[in-house]
């Protein structure tokens, strides 16, 4: 038994034993100022750690949308969705996301993390079948466990894994469910969500394809990996953010009006949280008309992108190969990710070190996250740098 004295002090050695093996985590302060720089300590840095690929929280319209509804609006919602809070503008956000999604509507959360949440806990249950990939995001293993579903983690993009697990294991669940990032957080790679497709529809399974960081900047249009593919949709929900390249803060699910007003009903992070603020859903909105229009600037990212990594495979770092504005730089221990993130810092550059929990022990990295304001010139100074 612990007395309140000893879980303070458990917790302060654990703290210690995290710094002492290089995981020691806090907030910095830093005042953006613009979608490239930041001030910190007094010192202008160059930037790449922002999920914004686009710049749109800096786009002119989206910050006009944003300060016009918010004067006429006011600050807050004051209530959730079924209360009080499905304003004019949640509406047109809900319009704007099936129109651009080419689907029948959406449910907007407070956040990305909420959206998967409530999705996967309303559909997912004691007698279904989850099937996840190894490096899906936090919130996608923490919606599994709290579904009480039967959950088996697949090797990461390891279809055949998939395969084995679906066919051994499906016929006893009532449903089963594929989960998958589309574009993975932390390494930058695509899902193959033809092959899970493929695999969804043998064995009458559903995929969740959670497009955070595909929404804006995958495909045509930037509606994301699941169109890229041109999967049919009966079979696949998507989930997206309003918070990357979107440049605001929200999440959403898009599809059927029977999965929306199921969410309305079961989604609990939709129905228990109070909703957005009516200047944000209006920000969100313009931000994804503008978007759409955007080929010109995510044909650009995937250029700058190829450039940085063949670049620094040149100059001897370990990247991956992909197209994605993520680009990994893979070292050996989470030391090695700090020493290089605070070189870089005394350089004038802010580069992440992602460490475990965030990434396996063995798969630390710096997380060069690129935008489409980023130049030739920013690349090669951070490419001088390393
Ligand atoms: C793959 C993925 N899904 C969901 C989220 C959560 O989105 P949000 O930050 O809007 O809560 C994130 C990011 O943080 C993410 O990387």
């Amino acid at each position: 038994m612990l007395t309140p004295k000893d879980l303070w002090q458990a917790l302060s050695e654990d703290l210690s034993c995290r710094e002492s093996k290089g995981l020691f985590r806090s907030p910095l302060e830093s005042q953006a100022l613009g979608p490239t720089r930041i001030l910190r300590g007094g010192k202008q840095l160059l930037h790449f750690s922002s999920n914004d690929y686009l710049g749109m929280a800096w786009h002119p319209q989206v910050r006009e949308e944003y300060q016009e509804i918010a004067s006429q609006n006011g600050v807050g919602s004051g209530a959730s969705p079924l209360i009080l809070g499905a304003s004019a503008p949640y509406f047109r956000l809900v319009r704007t996301l099936a129109q651009w999604h080419g689907c029948e509507s959406a449910v907007v959360f407070p956040s990305g993390y909420a959206a998967n949440l409530g999705t996967i806990t309303a559909l997912a249950g004691p007698e279904d079948l989850i099937l996840s990939d190894a490096l899906n995001h936090a919130c996608l293993i923490d919606a599994c466990r709290l579904s009480k579903a039967t959950v088996k983690i697949y090797p990461h993009r390891d279809v055949e894994a998939l395969g084995s697990l679906l066919a051994s294991g499906r016929n006893q669940f009532r449903m089963a469910f594929v989960i998958t990032d589309t574009v993975f957080s932390m390494d930058g790679d695509i899902a193959p969500i033809e092959q899970i497709d493929s695999l969804c529809r043998e064995f009458d399974a559903i995929g969740i394809a959670d497009e955070a960081h595909a929404g804006g900047v995958i495909g045509k249009h930037g509606t994301g990996v699941l169109d890229q593919a041109q999967v049919d949709r009966s079979h696949w929900i998507k989930t997206g953010t309003l918070s990357k390249a979107i440049g605001c803060v929200g999440g959403y699910v898009t599809g059927s009006n029977i999965l929306c007003q199921t969410l309305h009903h079961r989604a609990r992070s939709f129905i228990y949280s109070t909703a957005l603020p009516p200047a944000l859903l209006a920000a969100a909105s313009r931000s994804i008309e503008i978007i759409q229009h955007m080929d010109l600037q995510r044909h650009s990212l995937v250029e700058l992108s190829s450039y940085l990594r063949r670049e620094l495979e040149q100059a001897g770092y370990r990247t991956a190969s992909d197209t994605t504005p993520i680009v990994p730089i893979y070292v050996r221990d989470p030391h090695e990710a700090i020493d290089l993130s605070a070189r870089l810092l005394k350089e004038g550059i802010y580069v992440p070190a992602i460490r475990p929990p965030t990434v396996p022990p063995e798969g630390c990295l710096l997380r060069v996250s690129l935008n489409a304001t980023h130049t030739i010139d920013d690349c090669q100074k951070l490419l001088e740098a390393l």
